[in-house]
């Protein structure tokens, strides 16, 4: 009896569940037509949406106990859904790199604002081109709009890619124009729950995404996980002071071995730098004043908080390579 109700319960759940995702999906292509016809009104609208939600994940969640973790994450995915959607309305061309950019030296000319998060991803992946990449399977969790994924699959001739990020959007936006290309695979997934019950990779990567993850220890353990004797993560991200020492411990105690730690917030900066007044002008002409401020944060601007902690050493930059 008691199992014919938990049962019923079940079904209506999942029911409900469907439809709202179905719900969701509508609305979101609803936006997306609307914005169309109505471009500054959408953008009006979704920024109202914006800020609020970035105010309450960024600065009163982390105070909160589990549950407001998991409501953050609830909130992170809203966040970069509605961000996508404004980012694709907002701009002609496309911005489907999403990291701060790496440069390998100081003077170095910086044709295309891509260019930077480009040589993030070729230069993590392979550990500064000391891994040879062919033939390998690599799991990047936290692959946004996919643009990464597509690069290093081609680049490295990988054998099998598979990207996996919490935004659907993201993933919308990441299997556009994939036909004829093979053994490349985007799908929706959380890094603390990585949806392989006995897959292993070759290498597993991820690039300025952890540190949207509510607990970074379920992270490590998945990553671990899925490993096998001769993986490797290849990590990097942000770190304010107080958290280095805590995320290495946190992934020591998963069963990772650290191979290599190498900071490189000044090949960070140096990205910044160069990418910065062409950010600034693209962020003044195509959004709204009131919140230009906050997205000059977000894009890592010279004259942004984020770009002046990097600067003064209360926030690194770290890459790590670990073995299991
Ligand atoms: C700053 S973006 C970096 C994206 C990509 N790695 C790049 O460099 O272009 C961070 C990404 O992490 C994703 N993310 C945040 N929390 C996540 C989670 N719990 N599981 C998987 N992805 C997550 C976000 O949706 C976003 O796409």
């Amino acid at each position: 009896m008691k199992e014919h109700f938990e049962n019923q319960y079940l079904d209506s759940f999942n029911y409900w569940k469907r439809i709202s995702k179905f719900k969701m999906r509508i609305l979101n292509s609803m936006l997306i037509y609307y914005s169309i016809f109505m471009k500054k009104m959408v953008l009006f609208v979704a920024f109202c949406k914006l800020i609020p939600l970035g105010i309450l994940t960024y600065v009163l969640l982390p105070f909160f106990n589990r549950k407001g973790r998991r409501f953050s994450k609830r909130l992170n995915k809203i966040w970069f859904d509605s961000l996508a959607i404004v980012i694709q309305n907002a701009s002609e061309e496309s911005a489907d790199f999403m990291n701060y950019g790496y440069l390998f030296q100081e003077n170095i000319n910086v044709e295309d604002i891509q260019d930077t998060p480009r040589n993030m991803y070729l230069h993590i992946a392979s550990n500064g081109g000391s891994v040879n990449l062919s033939g390998k399977s690599l799991l990047e969790v936290g692959c946004g709009k996919g643009a990464g994924g597509k690069l290093i699959h081609r680049k490295f001739k990988l054998e099998k890619y598979t990207g996996i990020d919490l935004s659907d959007e993201h993933i919308v936006i990441a299997n556009k124009g994939l036909k004829g290309n093979e053994g490349l695979n985007f799908l929706q997934g959380d890094a603390e729950n990585l949806p392989f019950d006995r897959e292993k990779f070759d290498i597993v990567l991820n690039i300025e995404s952890s540190h949207q993850y509510p607990n970074i220890g379920h992270f490590y353990n998945e990553v671990k996980r899925i490993m096998h004797p001769n993986s490797l993560f290849m990590y990097v991200d942000f770190f304010d002071e107080n958290e280095i020492s805590t995320c290495e411990s946190a992934a020591l105690k998963a069963g990772l071995v650290l191979q290599e730690k190498t900071n490189i917030t000044k090949n960070v900066c140096w990205a910044l730098e160069k990418t910065s007044e062409t950010k600034t002008l693209k962020i003044e002409k195509g959004i709204p004043k009131f919140a230009q401020r906050f997205i000059k944060e977000w894009a890592g601007t010279i004259d942004s908080p984020l770009y002046e902690k990097l600067m003064a050493g209360n926030r690194s930059y770290i890459h790590y390579v670990y073995t299991i």
